[in-house]
């Protein structure tokens, strides 16, 4: 069977300040009746069908959320999850490896469907059976990530080159997190994707390739995971091991090496209105615009204003003859900031922490 994983344990700090260390974005409703968090897991829900049944889902987040996540999986009548509760973020390479090793547990070599929980699809329809064609090509060992056009040169995504003398998606090049300039010449290039974030591997294919690749992150995980405790649903892995895990994305750690390896790592292309809520500009690129391209929420009165956002929840905000801003406020912080430096939140947030 296919077993569904969430990955939720980001901190968000860009969607500051919204978002915030105890509740941080993937947890908030910012469309619809849903949270980024609930709309993952129902998306993968939807893959069930003829010839394809789905464990209860797999949750690999902070243990600060743990409540949060599991009321969240049980309001979406999505039943009892497991949640492998890290006691503090070591990157996606380590919580995957967790959930590898967790749904493998019982002997079953499941093909695991990862999913980040900072997302949008505006075609359900569209992301099941794409997703459905990566099933069928991880059973057969294959790693599989999921592309889809990209739409500017965005510096925060990874880009996937297949290799054209393949008639199956082979990759060819997997590089995360390009500069500007190289991003740019990507999409110019018409030859990019961008990662949409999702991979799609068999438990036992993906053990395999952090062993080989990072051997280190690798065992830490392992022994983390080996000392874990259980109580409920709740699994712990050991919080001395886990700390000196070292901390590493998947997409570097794994996927930037599979294609000069012999591994086998193909990309199934998606086309359902696919977004990653990672800024405030997604925000406002997603939002319903008014004549000139203003996004407002909330008790807010835009006046002459230009392709701004104005998020307000406790209090009346007006904005004035401004273009390309952003203007979030809540009880006890504001954020006004140029649109174009939306990425830039994040150093708000790290000088809050102490950080410089
Ligand atoms: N459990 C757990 N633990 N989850 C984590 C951790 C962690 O330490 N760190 C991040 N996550 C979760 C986030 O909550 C999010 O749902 C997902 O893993 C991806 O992490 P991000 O931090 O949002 O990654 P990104 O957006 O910079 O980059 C990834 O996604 C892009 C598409 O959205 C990469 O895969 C890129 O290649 C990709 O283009
Ligand atoms: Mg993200």
């Amino acid at each position: 069977s296919v077993q569904p994983v969430v990955m939720a344990g980001g901190s968000g700090t860009r969607l500051w300040p919204l978002s915030r260390g105890q509740y941080p974005k993937q947890f908030l409703t910012l469309s619809g009746e849903h949270s980024l968090f609930q709309q993952a897991l129902l998306r993968l829900h939807n893959l069930e069908g003829p010839g394809l049944s789905l464990s209860a889902p797999l949750v690999v987040g902070s243990d600060d959320h743990r409540f949060l996540m599991q009321d969240q999986v049980i309001a979406a009548s999505l039943g009892a999850p497991t949640l492998l509760l890290e006691p503090v973020g070591r990157n996606t390479a380590a919580a995957l490896t967790l959930a590898a090793l967790q749904a493998g547990s019982d002997g079953s070599d499941p093909v695991l469907v990862v999913s980040p929980a900072d997302q949008t699809v505006t075609d359900p329809g569209a992301f099941a059976s794409a997703l459905r064609r990566a099933v069928e090509w991880a059973a057969r060992g294959v790693i599989v990530v999921i592309g889809v056009k990209p739409q500017r040169p965005e510096t925060g995504f990874g880009y996937i080159r297949l290799d054209t003398s393949d008639a199956h998606s082979r990759v060819a090049e997997f590089v995360e997190k390009p500069d500007a300039e190289t991003a740019t010449r990507y999409v110019d290039s018409g030859d990019y994707f961008w990662n949409a974030g999702l991979f799609v591997v068999r438990a036992s294919d993906w053990l395999r390739a952090i062993e080989s690749f990072r051997p280190d992150i690798a065992a830490a995980t392992h022994a983390a995971w080996a000392a874990r405790r259980v109580d409920g649903p709740f699994i712990r892995p050991d919080r001395a091991l886990f700390e000196v895990i070292p901390a590493e994305s998947v997409d570097y750690a794994v996927m930037e090496k599979c294609p000069k390896s012999d591994i086998d790592i193909r990309m199934v292309g998606l086309d359902a209105g696919w977004s990653d809520l990672g800024a405030w500009d997604a925000v406002w690129q997603l939002g319903h615009k008014d004549g000139a391209g203003n996004v407002s929420d909330g008790d807010a009165i835009i006046e002459d204003c230009r392709d701004t956002l104005v998020h307000a929840t406790s209090r009346l905000v007006s904005v004035v003859g401004v273009d390309n801003v952003v203007v979030v406020e809540t009880p006890d912080a504001i954020l006004v900031a140029d649109r174009g430096r939306s990425q830039d939140v994040r150093k708000i947030v790290s000088r809050l922490e102490g950080g410089g």
